[in-house]
């Protein structure tokens, strides 16, 4: 699950739009960046300006626009308050909620195209169902989902929240939520098809089974849809499993996270047989060991499951033509912290993302720096002293109260 603290939205949410003055004009059929600036001028729901109050500068908007309500067809929508909420999310596998607020305007524009989705999707009612919350009605369900600002979109698999950040039209909803109800987990059952793969995708997640049916499989198909950048495939072929670098005796269920481009190619996973549990396995992991911080990158950063439990994010600051002399080591103390601490390398003499990255965190100059940044609630910055060395940051995690997982 990769749910963030209103802190860590917040920090996501003025670092995407600081990216997003710092070149306005770049690369504008990005799917990150179009969702970016959808949600650059929503309304902070903690805004003291927006939040409880009546009206808000979208309203004069309407009225200027003198636009016609048209009337739609809402039917297909449930609106949901606290009393209902959870006996809902319990008896609908997979539940789509809109957070709102009657005043705010994007809200408005989405409506007819939401309950447009809802009608589409009906004839599935048994597999999805979309829903709205007034989060000004029901404030404490708002909170519980960590809501910043309107509309906020979740889609709930078995009660485990994940945001829709997609285009707010009927086509891009019914579409998006077709591909997370499809299989999610692919076979394997030949071979040819494993090598295909291998050679064909930088990453891909293998599950070693018994069986392709079953409990085990309907995890990891659960799991899949709480997953969009990595390809979830099943087998139960021993040779496909070998391939994969799976010992074709070993215990079934076997996973393994497939990464091409890293040293570390392959990892396994140790942890509970659970969708939830598995989707924060492969979403902690899927990244390289030394990410480097772009405007696509930067939502997995900052809204990573590793910082559930190590909070730590340790960022070198770096310009480009001294990269090479720092990043080796940058490296080799990130492959001791795998999977524990996140570790950035930004550009410090990039304008678009390095620059006002750099000055969010108070740096000036253009000397190397590393800094490690707890991103959560109190949100503290430690500088290195001295040497880049897996020493060094040892020191850093000492210093800082998060606990390591071992
Ligand atoms: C949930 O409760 C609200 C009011 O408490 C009600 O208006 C709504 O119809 C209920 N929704 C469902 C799906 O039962
Ligand atoms: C994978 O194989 C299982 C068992 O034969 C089958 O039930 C399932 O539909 C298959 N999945 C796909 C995506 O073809
Ligand atoms: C990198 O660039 C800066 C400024 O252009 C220059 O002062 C410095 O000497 C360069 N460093 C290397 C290693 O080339």
């Amino acid at each position: 699950m990769a749910m963030a603290s209103p802190r860590e939205r917040s920090l996501l949410l003025s670092l995407a739009a600081l990216l997003l003055l710092a070149s306005a004009s770049a690369s504008a059929s990005d799917d990150d960046l179009d969702y970016l600036i959808d949600n650059a001028d929503d309304i902070p729901a903690n805004d003291p300006d927006g939040w409880l109050q009546e009206g808000s500068p979208d309203d004069d908007d309407d009225l200027f626009h003198h636009h016609q309500e048209e009337a739609f067809d809402e039917s297909h929508v449930f609106l949901l308050s606290a009393s209902n909420f959870s006996d809902f999310l319990a008896s609908h596998r997979h539940v789509m909620v809109e957070f709102y607020a009657p005043w705010c305007a994007h809200c408005q524009a989405l409506a007819p195209d939401y309950a447009a989705a809802a009608a589409d999707l009906a004839p599935l009612s048994h597999e999805v169902a979309l829903a709205k919350v007034d989060a000004t009605e029901d404030t404490d369900l708002a909170q519980k989902y960590h809501v910043q600002g309107f509309p906020t979109i979740l889609f709930f698999i078995d009660g485990v929240p994940k945001d829709y950040t997609g285009p707010r039209t009927r086509e891009a909803i019914v579409s998006w939520i077709n591909k997370k109800l499809g299989p999610g987990v692919h076979n394997i059952t030949t071979v040819d098809e494993a090598e295909k793969i291998l050679t064909g995708e930088d990453k891909a997640l293998l599950a070693f089974l018994h069986s392709l049916s079953g409990a085990h499989s309907n995890e990891i198909s659960a799991a899949s849809r709480l997953e969009d950048a990595v390809n979830f495939y099943q087998t139960s072929n021993p040779d496909v499993a070998k391939l994969f670098h799976i010992d074709p005796a070993a215990n079934r269920p076997t996973l393994v996270l497939l990464k091409k481009q890293e040293d570390d190619k392959l990892t396994f996973y140790d942890g509970q047989f659970k969708a939830s549990a598995i989707a924060d396995f492969v979403s902690a992991n899927k990244l390289p060991s030394v990410i480097t911080l772009t405007q696509e990158t930067a939502p997995s950063i900052f809204d990573n499951p590793i910082k559930k439990q190590a909070c730590l994010i340790i960022l070198l600051f770096v310009v480009a033509n001294e990269s090479v002399k720092f990043l080796p080591s940058f490296k080799e103390a990130a492959k001791s912290f795998k999977g524990k601490l996140l570790f950035v390398f930004v550009e410090r003499d990039n304008e678009e993302v390095g620059g006002p990255v750099a000055n969010y965190f108070g740096i000036t100059g253009q000397e190397t720096t590393v800094l490690a940044y707890t991103g959560n609630e109190d949100a503290r910055k430690f500088f290195l002293d001295g040497e880049m060395s897996v020493e060094n940051i040892k020191v850093i995690v000492e210093i800082c109260p998060c606990t390591v997982p071992d």
